[in-house]
């Protein structure tokens, strides 16, 4: 086991990317590793292209698959406006400020325009401007950009055409707009679920139209997003104090931000050391493809994490349950006794029951 940021996977030595070639001629800090541990003080460096101080995420799991962009906003300002090809989702890390859509057809004075504060989701639909500024008039705002563009990058190696291209969008900016108003509740009748629907998110630490996740365990809930007229969607979880989810794994490419809460995570490849990675608010890190990865809670309250991703190609839930998912009758006996460790130095309890331990097919009750 290894408590650093710093082990290696294959991926690593995989040839570069066109994407990677283009994050790199921005010349801003890129941060790598396993995870970052608080998105609110990493370093940002100065961009010049797009005039604010910006960062990227490429941790380990991303490379070729998605993208982490900070950019920072100084107090009481706005940046530079800019036009891109592909969907873009943002989590707002901190601060308060509003975002100017338009289009080439439209005009800015003619565009959407909506505020936002911290932990608000939204999406900015493809081929729109979009203007970010900051509304407080001394605290900077820190926005996280998750998109697809290393891979869309590796399809058209074309900087140009995902920043300079002259194409307008078919959604007119009144849809815009009402895609920016309450989210909706859609009914899919395939999976017997529901998901919610839309472009824009106020407070993903308040969100609190949850459903059950029993299957996870912990008794914990869940929500599922797709955001409006796009392919890419989220979740996010929120589970009760004093326990942990059951191990699973995926296909690449997630970027799961913290909204509340504090506890670990693990990260292994099946066989190989588990990576600890301690979280807070604001931390973010990648499971990588293929790798099992377990969530506990550490602190008094519940702690809700937010998956970021992934395109539904990229699911990677083919593979059966009883091989993507642990269940706690046959996890390492590791895993409790580190978690009740951990607990102890804070001064708590697990709540795991003893029969969670025992019966395969033992169910939580919900808790958050
Ligand atoms: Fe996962």
């Amino acid at each position: 086991m290894t408590d650093t940021a710093e082990s290696k996977t294959e991926s690593d030595n995989r040839e570069r990317y066109y994407y990677d070639t283009w994050m790199e001629s921005a010349g801003v800090p890129i941060h790598r590793g396993h995870f970052v541990s608080d998105l609110r003080t990493i370093e940002v460096g100065y961009w010049e292209e797009r005039e604010c101080n910006a960062a990227f995420l490429q941790l380990i799991g991303q490379q070729g698959v998605s993208e982490g962009r900070v950019i920072e906003i100084p107090p009481g300002e706005t940046v530079k406006s800019y036009k891109m090809a592909i969907d873009d989702v943002v989590y707002v890390i901190s601060g308060t400020g509003s975002t100017r859509l338009w289009s080439d057809e439209s005009s800015s004075s003619s565009g959407h325009v909506f505020e936002w504060h911290d932990r608000a989701l939204f999406q900015i639909p493809a081929n729109h401007y979009r203007e970010f500024s900051n509304l407080h008039p001394t605290q900077p705002a820190r926005l996280l950009h998750y998109s697809y563009m290393p891979v869309a990058m590796s399809v058209i190696p074309d900087a140009d055409f995902f920043f300079n291209n002259p194409f307008n969008p078919e959604l007119k900016m009144d849809e815009v707009a009402s895609n920016f108003g309450d989210a909706k509740e859609v009914y899919n009748s395939v999976q017997g679920r529901s998901y919610w629907t839309g472009n824009f998110f106020p407070d993903m630490a308040a969100w609190d139209k949850l459903r059950d996740h029993g299957g996870r365990g912990g008794g914990g809930s869940v929500v599922k997003i797709r955001f409006a007229g796009s392919q890419m969607g989220t979740h996010m979880s929120v589970f009760p104090n004093g326990v942990y989810k059951k191990a699973h794994r995926h296909g690449p490419g997630r970027l799961i931000v913290i909204p509340s809460g504090e506890g670990y995570s693990l990260l292994w490849k099946e066989g190989g050391e588990k990576v600890v990675i301690p979280w807070q608010q604001d931390s973010v890190f990648t499971p990588p493809e293929g790798w099992f990865h377990q969530h506990f809670n550490l602190g008094a309250n519940p702690a809700r994490y937010l998956a970021l991703g992934p395109l539904p190609q990229f699911g990677g839930h083919e593979e059966d349950i009883s091989t993507r998912e642990i269940a706690y009758v046959r996890e390492d006996r590791w895993i409790r006794e580190y978690f009740e460790e951990q607990l102890a130095k804070v001064g708590q309890t697990t709540l795991m029951p003893e029969e969670a331990y025992t019966n395969p097919s033992y169910s939580f009750k919900r808790r958050a």
